[in-house]
């Protein structure tokens, strides 16, 4: 019997999978045929998630908290982004009508890119940034054009004239992400109030990714967009998560707070394909938000020892440079002077030195010459990788 070919969706061929995805399919291989890989590479925080919200779980389960959830989120836990949003952001928002509870930030941009996206709208996408924003953006029918983002004084920038540059009518949503995955940049509120007064101007739409909020050093304050005036928002839709602030990745639990209609169009989007986080993890995400948040401020502490390690150790080499970050657990390396690709020198450092960093221009053309490098872990992984990165880095 002929086998007629699978015929797959051809919206979903255009989709990509993560950098990171991609270079652990390499790694394994690497590591299948026994070498000693470490790993520099991932957004994943080692702190396990405080005791007292994983009590607040258990909680929750003994209490046989284990129903369907409200497809919004649980009353206490919007009550709680509202408490957290005004005390942390200076920022209202009405639990009933204005924040959607999402599994994890991953389904906020997805979701508000599909409640705010006409097919073939553009999404401004700062380039380098996260890359795993691209394929939902292409998934909810928008198109990307690149806003390229300039090293100046040794920090990645978005100034308003590269964004004036890349707006078309056909330009919907800008996307941005503060403090900034690779580059580390926190935007401060000039550099802020520069890049709405060209969203309200053209009429766009903002969505802020602010998942890294608090990981921020040197007392930088992180500025949420929406706080700026009253006017940006009403067209931002905010986006956040618990997965970094609190080391709860594996939780899956973020929200999103924008104006009443928007909320209502994304939370019809998300009935299609989720209907929240478990009902136990939204009473702990609760009690995250509410709680002491000393917990928070001990784990930027420890990622800022850990920053000042790759300070000391990725100094004084001849031909890269290394940009701490303002904020996130991310340092770029400049590699700019070794002429060499970016992806060339990330299969160089894991071939021949066994250690794994992202190469920027997985993050767009704009990250050409420069590594990723992450400090979300710890101790003798760090160590041990930092020591592997450097050798690599002197002898290119
Ligand atoms: C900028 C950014 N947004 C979103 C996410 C995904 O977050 P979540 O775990 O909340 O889905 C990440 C994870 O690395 C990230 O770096």
């Amino acid at each position: 019997m002929a086998t007629e070919a699978l015929r797959l969706s051809r919206r979903a061929a255009r989709l990509q999978p993560t950098a990171v995805n991609a270079i652990l399919a390499e790694v394994r291989q690497l590591q299948a045929r026994g070498a000693s890989v470490v790993s520099l590479m991932r957004g994943e925080p080692d702190f396990p998630t405080p005791t007292h919200i994983r009590e607040a779980a258990v909680r929750a389960l003994a209490e046989g908290r284990t129903a369907y959830p409200d497809n919004r989120g649980e009353p206490r836990l919007r009550e709680a982004v509202a408490v957290k949003l005004a005390r942390d952001n200076g920022l209202q928002y009405d639990p009933g009508t204005e924040i959607l509870v999402t599994s994890g930030a991953t389904l906020g941009v997805s979701t508000a890119l599909t409640a705010l996206l006409a097919e073939g709208d553009e999404v401004l996408l700062p380039d380098p940034i996260y890359d795993a924003y691209r394929s939902p953006i292409l998934l909810a029918g928008g198109l990307i054009r690149p806003v390229r983002a300039a090293i100046q004084d040794g920090r990645f920038v978005l100034t308003r004239d590269a964004l004036e540059a890349a707006v078309t009518p056909s330009s919907r949503v800008l996307l941005l992400n503060t403090p900034w995955n690779p580059v580390g940049t926190v935007l401060d509120e000039l550099e802020l109030r520069a890049i709405a007064e060209v969203v309200l101007r053209r009429n766009l739409l903002l969505i802020s990714d602010e998942i890294y909020e608090a990981i921020v050093y040197d007392g930088r304050h992180h500025v949420s967009p929406a706080a700026l005036s009253p006017e940006l928002r009403e067209r931002t839709v905010l986006v956040n998560s618990l997965s970094k602030t609190y080391a709860m990745t594996g939780w899956r639990v973020g929200y999103c707070a924008a104006p009443a209609p928007i909320i209502q169009s994304m939370f019809l989007v998300l009935q299609q394909s989720s209907r929240g986080p478990a009902t136990f993890v939204q009473d702990a995400a609760a009690q995250a938000l509410t709680a002491s948040q000393a917990c928070v401020g001990e784990m930027r502490a420890g990622y800022a020892e850990r920053r000042a390690a790759v300070r000391s150790a990725l100094s004084g080499l001849p031909r890269a440079e290394v940009m701490l970050p303002e904020g996130g657990f991310f340092a770029m390396v400049d590699v700019r002077a070794t002429g060499l690709s970016s992806d060339e020198v990330r299969r160089r450092l894991l071939h021949e030195h066994g250690v794994v960093v992202v190469h920027g221009a997985a993050y767009g053309p704009g990250g050409e010459g420069t590594l990723r490098v992450s400090f979300a872990s710890g101790g003798e992984a760090l160590a041990q990788g930092l020591a592997r990165l450097r050798e690599g880095l002197a002898r290119l």
